[in-house]
């Protein structure tokens, strides 16, 4: 499904200097598989979706998907971003339906998906306010049901929750299980929160900084469908562990996460 083969990308920073925001990531991901990204501040995980997504283009490499090299947005990637960019004056239903219109299309005929996307994520009733009226959270799920009206194959998503209380984001999380089990897709999934990186994913990457490469990938065997029940199962703090002493040395190996 997605192919990212010797990705780097440089930056040039205002004085000139060169900034190595990614050296040579290669990744396959499978279809319909949940991959999370866990890694430092810094350490380019926004950068490697931007490439993904076609908003950027890389300095050295590739990334393809479905054998087609990215140069561009695609239609069939829906992204989220970490805070929840919804169009003030529009009303929230308007705002799920905004891609579509971008895309050229059948707006009214989007309707009933919209309100279903919007019932499953807790805002029905909610169609007709505007963004303001809506609480951070609530904002933000609206922002995920709108990359989602267009039932895109691959879903990007840069720290969606990191806006969000430690209860509202636990929800969330489930939340997005649960859309993937009912539409699946391809999804990316960046994140600093070690519990929601394992939790998640059938494989969780973690990155190392400057240049970001990717440090490891783990396989996570833990049964499906999941809920936060899961993190007492021996497997889960396994991985848990792993992620947190690859992250942090053996510094702070003990270290609890968010
Ligand atoms: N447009 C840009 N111009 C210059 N440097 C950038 C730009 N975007 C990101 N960087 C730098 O690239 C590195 C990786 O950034 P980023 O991908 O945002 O990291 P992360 O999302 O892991 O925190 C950082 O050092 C950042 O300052
Ligand atoms: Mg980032």
């Amino acid at each position: 499904m997605i192919s990212i083969d010797n990705l780097s990308k440089v930056f040039h920073s205002r004085d000139g200097a060169k900034v190595f925001a990614l050296e040579d990531v290669s990744l396959t991901v499978g279809d319909n598989e949940f991959i999370t990204i866990v890694g430092p501040s810094g350490c380019g995980k926004s950068t490697l979706l931007r490439l993904v997504s076609g908003l950027i283009q890389p300095s050295s490499g590739s990334v393809a998907i479905d054998r087609t090299i990215v140069i561009e947005p695609r239609q069939d990637t829906g992204i989220v971003f970490q805070m929840p960019v919804l169009l003030p004056w529009a009303t929230i239903l308007d705002n799920v339906l905004f891609p579509l219109k971008m895309l050229g299309r059948d707006v009214t005929g989007g309707i009933v998906k919209a309100r279903h996307l919007l019932n499953m994520v807790g805002l029905g009733g909610f169609e007709q306010k505007y963004p303001r009226e809506l609480s951070g959270g609530m904002q933000q799920r609206a922002a995920i049901c709108r990359s989602l009206i267009h039932n895109p194959s691959v879903l990007l998503m840069d720290e969606p929750f990191g806006a969000l209380d430690a209860l509202t984001r636990e929800e969330m999380a489930l939340e997005v299980l649960r859309i993937w089990t009912e539409e699946p897709k391809t999804i990316l999934f960046v994140t600093h929160s070690i519990t929601e990186a394992v939790l998640l994913a059938d494989r969780v990457v973690v990155m190392s900084p400057r240049p970001g490469r990717i440090a490891e990938i783990i396989d996570i065997n833990l049964p499906r469908p999941r809920t936060f029940e899961i993190e007492a199962h021996h497997e889960f703090q396994k991985a848990a562990q792993r992620v947190r002493g690859l992250i942090f040395g053996n510094r702070d190996e003990q270290q609890t996460s968010s």
